[in-house]
């Protein structure tokens, strides 16, 4: 028999338009397109065998057995591969980040987008990227957009066969740079997960819903462009609307913190005196600075001048998930 072993890497990513709530939560098919960049600097190393010797599947996450609400999750994903493949084995799944949990920087997307691909290459399935974004929203709808390198954007379905990731642009198209300033660097207290359950409570969100085909256009067009100051007006935007929703859900999410706002202010006056740059922000208070890459040493240094930023962590636009060998480094 084969060995029914792989390891895959893979890069979360940052949104400039926002996936938030899903029109179907059991298929996690979203209410709104995204748009993201996927991130080169951090990444996910996971390693996943088949082993009919073992009761059941595990899942190690950083060197350490996982909750079992993760690894429930990870079992969930796995189950799909299994029934595509034909295969009834346990798996034991090695997973590791090459950042720290408590930066407070989602690890799903990389972290399921890794799974998909090294547990479909175990079980011997040779999928293409299609089909592995659709596989990876099932497991996590950011992580279907990590599945590719460089711009790329989430298609919103009625269906699970319509709703997948796909590139709109390569990561050496548009040399940007995303800072991500730590400003809490404890576990958040709402997940994404819990969090799309609630967008539909929030009377903004059809709103925001209903004009997100207009900013993923324009979106589109100015990464096409390299339309650095349309892409910051709409950006920053979409991440305000988001958290809008949030914090007019019920119950109510409120993610930004003092120190949150007071990076939001620099960026918009550093952008007031001819920095190109723009924030965005997920579900939590840390603001991801975005600019070009000839601008990040100014913006880096102006943003850690902010008593109550922890740390900046800096990255470059990266490429797809890929498959590596075991034993090669993160
Ligand atoms: C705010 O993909 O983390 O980062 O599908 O439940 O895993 P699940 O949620 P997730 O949601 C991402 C929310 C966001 C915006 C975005 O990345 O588009």
């Amino acid at each position: 028999m084969a060995e029914m072993q792989a390891t895959a890497v893979a890069h979360p990513n940052i949104a400039f338009i926002k996936y938030w709530g899903n029109r179907d939560q059991e298929l996690r098919l979203p209410a709104n397109g995204s748009i993201s960049m996927t991130l080169a600097d951090l990444s996910s190393k996971t390693t996943v065998q088949f082993d009919p010797s073992l009761a059941h599947d595990s899942f190690t996450l950083n060197d350490k057995p996982s909750t079992e609400a993760a690894r429930q999750r990870v079992t969930t994903q796995l189950d799909f591969i299994r029934q595509m493949a034909g295969i009834e084995l346990p798996a034991s799944v090695v997973s590791h980040n090459n950042f720290p949990a408590a930066a407070g920087i989602a690890s799903s997307a990389s972290g399921f987008a890794a799974l998909t691909l090294a547990a479909s290459k175990a079980a011997g399935l040779d999928l293409d990227g299609k089909t592995l974004s659709r596989l990876a929203r099932r497991a996590s709808g950011s992580a279907s957009r990590s599945i590719f390198g460089g711009f790329v954007e989430l298609l919103p379905a009625t269906t699970d066969e319509g709703s997948f990731a796909q590139p709109i642009a390569a990561a050496d198209h548009w040399p940007l740079v995303d800072l991500i300033a730590v400003v809490e660097d404890s576990e958040k207290e709402v997940g994404s997960t819990q969090g799309h359950q609630l967008a539909n409570t929030s009377p903004l969100q059809p709103a925001r819903v209903q004009s997100a085909p207009q900013r993923l256009e324009l979106t589109r067009e100015a990464i096409g462009q390299r339309d650095f100051s349309r892409l910051a007006q709409i950006a920053e935007l979409d991440s305000d609307m988001m958290h809008a929703v949030m914090m007019t859900s019920t119950p109510s999410l409120h993610y930004w913190l003092p120190t949150t706002i007071q990076v939001m202010r620099k960026i918009r006056q550093l952008r007031r005196q001819g920095v190109p740059v723009f924030y965005t922000l997920d579900a939590g208070p840390n603001p991801h600075c975005i600019c070009p890459e000839d601008r990040a040493e100014i913006v880096e240094t102006t943003i850690d001048e902010i008593q109550g930023v922890k740390r900046i962590f800096r990255s470059e636009v990266g490429g797809p998930a890929r498959l590596v060998e075991n034993s090669s480094p993160d």
